[in-house]
C-alpha cells in the first residue's frame, strides 16, 4: 500500500498550522524516518516561500517521492515542475475540480473545459518530467461529482499519461460504503493503467472510515496527514489509516504499508510542537489517553494480559508502554500495578492507607499524577503513630488584619479546642495548635523551617509542605527534633498537617524518653535528640 503523506501541503493549510521552511524540512525529516512513499511538500505557486520549501526538500530528502501540487492552470504546473525536477523521484500532483457546484460557482467553466484542462496539463506534466515520472490527477470534490462525468475524465486523463488518479473527498461529504463503490468503479475502469488513490477528509468524522473501505474497493494509494491535521475538520489521519491496515490483516490481505510504526510518535510529537496544534487527549492511536487505563475493572484486565483492553501494543506506535492512571474509578489492584511502576511495591494495609488517600485525592482534582502518588507515599513512609489528632480547623484572614485560627485536637482520651491569632492563617493555626496542646505535653512546639511548595502543576495543584521544629524544654536537656510533611489541594491544611505530625513525633518521643527510653527511642519515633543549629 502507497502512503502519500500531505501534512506539509493539505495538513498546513488547516488555519493558524503554518510552518517556516526550516520547520517544513525537519517534518520532511521525521516524514522519511517514517518511511512514507510520498511527500506532498507544498504547493510551489502559492508563494515563494512554499517553492523554496519544496524544492529544498525535493534535493535534501532521499529514499522517497516528492510532489508539489498544481491547478490545471497555465503557472502552476510550470513551477510545480520547476520545484521538484531535481528530485530523486519526482512526482506531479495536477487538480481540477469537477463538481457542477464547483465548476458553476467557483471556477465558472463548464464540464467540457474542466476536462480539456485536465488533459492538457496532465500531458504538459508528461512531457516535462519524462516517462519515469509519477503524474497524479486528482478530481478536486469527485465524491460530489456526476459518476458519468467522473469517469470520462478519469479515462481521458490516463489516455493523456496520468499514472495515479486520485477521488478526493474535498469536503468530507462520503459515507464508507458509498464511496467504497464509487471508488469500485474508478478501480474497474482505470486500475489497470494507473493507481487508484483516494483522498478523504473528515467533516464527518469518516475519513479514516471512507480511507479504509476505498481500500477494500481497490485503491492502492492513501493520501493522508499526521495527527489528521488540515483544512477544516482535517484529513484522514496517518496513524489511523496505517494502525488499521496493521491491526486488522484480515480485513486488507497484503496490503500493509511499510511505514515503521514505531516512529508514529515521534512523528505526531513534532507536528503538535511546530504547528502549534495540540492532540487532543482521547485522539486515536497518539492522543494522551490511547494507551492509559483509569477505571478498576480495564486496570485489573490490562495486568493480567494486556490483550484484554489494548488492541495493538504501545511499542507498536512509539510508546514506551501503557500507563494507568489513577482516578476516582481507579482500584487497589490498578494501584498497586501503578506504583510498582513508580518503584513501590505496597500490600495490605499501606496499600489501602495510599489507596484511600488516592481517591480522595483525585475526587479533589482532576488528575493524580505520579508525582502526587510519590508524595502521598513518601508521606506514608514517614507517618509515626496519630497520639495527637486534628479533628478540626478554621481560620479567618483578611487585607490588612491579623489572622484568628482554631483547632481541635484529640490527644488519647482528651479533646481540646483552642483559638489564637497570628500575623497570617498558618501562623495562626500553629498558634493555636500550641495553645490546644501545651496544657496535655506540657510543651510548646518551636518552628525553625517551614517551606511549601507545589509538587504538581495546574490550579488544582497539591501543595507539599514541610516543616521542622523542637519541643520547647527549661530542663537544659537536649531538645528533640521533628521534621513533618502534609499534603493538600490546600496549602493551609498542607501546612497544619504538616505541624501536626511533627507534633506526633516529639510527644511519641518524649512519651517514650519518659518511660525510660533514651535517644534511640526517640529516633526511633521519627524525632531526635541533638542540638538545633
Ligand atoms: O481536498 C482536496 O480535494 C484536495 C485536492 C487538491 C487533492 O486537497
Ligand atoms: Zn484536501
Amino acid at each position: 500500500m502507497r502512503i502519500f503523506d500531505t501534512t506539509l501541503r493539505d495538513g498546513e493549510q488547516a488555519p493558524g498550522a503554518g510552518l517556516t521552511v526550516a520547520e517544513k524540512l525537519e517534518v520532511a525529516r521525521a516524514l522519511v524516518r517514517l518511511d512514507v512513499d510520498v511527500i506532498e511538500a507544498g504547493f510551489p505557486a502559492s508563494s515563494p516561500g512554499d517553492f523554496e520549501a519544496v524544492n529544498r526538500i525535493a534535493k535534501e530528502t532521499k529514499g522517497v517521492a516528492v510532489a508539489a501540487l498544481a491547478r490545471c492552470r497555465e503557472g502552476d504546473p510550470q513551477r510545480a515542475v520547476e520545484a521538484i525536477r531535481v528530485a530523486e523521484r519526482p512526482h506531479l500532483h495536477v487538480f481540477i475540480a469537477t463538481s457542477d457546484i464547483h465548476l458553476k460557482h467557483k471556477l465558472r467553466m463548464t464540464r467540457e473545459e474542466a476536462l480539456e484542462a485536465s488533459v492538457r496539463w496532465v500531458r504538459y506534466g508528461r512531457e516535462a518530467l519524462g516517462r519515469d515520472a509519477e503524474i497524479e490527477f486528482s478530481a478536486e470534490d469527485a465524491s460530489r461529482t456526476d459518476p458519468e462525468f467522473l469517469l470520462r475524465v478519469y479515462e481521458a486523463v490516463v489516455d493523456a499519461g496520468a499514472t495515479t488518479v486520485n477521488i478526493p473527498d474535498t469536503v468530507g461529504y462520503a459515507i464508507p460504503a458509498e464511496f467504497g463503490v464509487l471508488v469500485g468503479r474508478v478501480v474497474d475502469l482505470v486500475g489497470n493503467d494507473a493507481v487508484v488513490s483516494v483522498h478523504c477528509h473528515n467533516d464527518l468524522g469518516l475519513a479514516t472510515a471512507n480511507t479504509l473501505a476505498a481500500v477494500q474497493a481497490g485503491a492502492r494509494q492513501l493520501e493522508v496527514t499526521v495527527n489528521g491535521l488540515g483544512e477544516r475538520a482535517g484529513n484522514a489521519s496517518l496513524e489511523e489509516v496505517v494502525m488499521g491496515l496493521r491491526t486488522r490483516p484480515t480485513q486488507f490481505p497484503g496490503l500493509a504499508s511499510r511505514v515503521q510504526t514505531d516512529q508514529i510518535m515521534n512523528a505526531s510529537r513534532l507536528v503538535s510542537y511546530l504547528t502549534g496544534f495540540v492532540v487532543q487527549p482521547n485522539k486515536a492511536i497518539v492522543g494522551g489517553n490511547a494507551f492509559a487505563h483509569e477505571s478498576g475493572i480495564h486496570q485489573d484486565g490490562v495486568i493480567k494480559n494486556p490483550l484484554t483492553y489494548e488492541i495493538m501494543t504501545p511499542q507498536s506506535v512509539g510508546l514506551a508502554g501503557s500507563t494507568l492512571s489513577i482516578g476516582k474509578l481507579s482500584g487497589r489492584r490498578g494501584l498497586q500495578g501503578k506504583l510498582r511502576e513508580l518503584g513501590f511495591e505496597l500490600e495490605g494495609e499501606a496499600l489501602d492507607a495510599v489507596y484511600r488517600e488516592a481517591i480522595a485525592l483525585a475526587d479533589a482534582k482532576k488528575e493524580v499524577t505520579d508525582a502526587d502518588l510519590l508524595a502521598i507515599v513518601g508521606q506514608h513512609a514517614s507517618e509515626v503513630g496519630d497520639g495527637i489528632a486534628l479533628d478540626g480547623w478554621s481560620v479567618t484572614s483578611s487585607h490588612g488584619g491579623r489572622s484568628t485560627g482554631s483547632v481541635k485536637l484529640a490527644v488519647g482520651e482528651e479533646t481540646r479546642e483552642a483559638e489564637a491569632t497570628g500575623n497570617g492563617p498558618v501562623d495562626a493555626l500553629y498558634r493555636a495548635v500550641d495553645e490546644a496542646l501545651e496544657p496535655i505535653v506540657g510543651w510548646r512546639l518551636v518552628l525553625d523551617e517551614y517551606e511549601i511548595r507545589a509538587v504538581t502543576a495546574g490550579e488544582d495543584a497539591q501543595g507539599s509542605a514541610l516543616v521542622r521544629c523542637h519541643r520547647s524544654t527549661d530542663t537544659g536537656e537536649p531538645p528533640l527534633i521533628a521534621t513533618g510533611h502534609g499534603l493538600s489541594t490546600n496549602i493551609i491544611e498542607s501546612s497544619l498537617e504538616a505541624y501536626v505530625t511533627a507534633a506526633n513525633k516529639l510527644h511519641a518521643a518524649a512519651t517514650a524518653a519518659a518511660a525510660g527510653g533514651e535517644a534511640g527511642a526517640a529516633e526511633a519515633r521519627g524525632a531526635t535528640a541533638g542540638r538545633l543549629p
